[in-house]
C-alpha cells in the first residue's frame, strides 16, 4: 500500500475526476482536495468569474499556488483541474508525494458530460466539441505523464475507482 501517498488524479474537464475523487475519499477514509474549490475558496469567487475579471493568465497564478500549497499534504487525494498539467513544475510538485493517475477519455464523451454544464469558460464558445478536440490535442502529452492511464470510456466511476484501488494495492 502507498503510505501517505497522495492520490492524484488529472484528466480533461469531464472525464470524472471529481466523482472518481469522491469514491476513493469513501473507500479509503481519506479526504478530497480540489484546486478548483481550494483557488475559490482563497479568492471568494468562482472559477468563471476569475476568468471574466482577471482571465487565464492570472487563473493559472492562483493554480500554481494552489497546487504547490497542496502538494505539501500527506494521505489526501487530489482533484486537479483540467488544466494543471500544462505547468511542469505542478506536475514536478504533485509527483513528489503523489501517485498521479490519469483519466483518459475522448472528445465525444467528454462533451456529452460538459454540454449541458455552462460553467467551464474555456468551452462557453460556439463549436465546444472541436475545442475540446483542439485542446486534449495540446495537452495529450502532459496528460500522458501520469504514472498510470485509465481509460474512463463507457465505465462508471465506481469501475474508474475500482482500478484505481486496484493499482495502488499493488503498488
Ligand atoms: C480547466 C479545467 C477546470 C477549471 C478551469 C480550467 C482547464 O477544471 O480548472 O475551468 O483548463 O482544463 P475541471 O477539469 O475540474 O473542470
Amino acid at each position: 500500500m502507498i503510505k501517505n501517498k497522495n492520490i492524484v488524479l488529472i484528466g480533461f474537464m469531464g472525464s470524472g475526476k471529481t466523482v472518481v475523487a469522491k469514491a476513493l475519499a469513501k473507500e479509503l477514509k481519506r479526504t478530497v482536495i480540489s484546486t478548483d474549490e481550494l483557488i475559490e475558496k482563497k479568492e471568494k469567487k468562482i472559477i468563471r468569474e476569475i476568468f471574466r475579471e482577471s482571465g487565464e493568465n492570472y487563473f493559472r497564478r492562483l493554480e500554481r499556488e494552489a497546487v504547490k500549497e497542496i502538494s505539501q499534504k500527506e494521505n489526501v487525494i487530489i482533484d486537479c483541474g483540467g488544466g494543471v498539467v500544462i505547468n511542469p513544475d505542478n506536475m514536478a510538485d504533485l509527483r513528489h508525494n503523489g501517485i498521479i493517475f490519469y483519466l483518459s477519455t475522448s472528445p465525444e464523451y467528454i462533451y456529452k458530460r460538459v454540454k449541458d454544464h455552462p460553467h467551464r469558460p474555456l468551452l462557453n464558445v460556439d463549436d465546444p466539441l472541436r475545442k475540446i478536440k483542439e485542446l486534449l490535442e495540446k495537452r495529450k502529452k502532459f496528460y500522458e505523464k501520469a504514472d498510470y492511464t485509465l481509460d474512463t470510456n463507457g465505465k462508471t466511476p465506481e469501475q474508474n475507482c475500482e482500478e484505481v484501488l486496484e493499482i495502488i494495492r499493488h503498488e
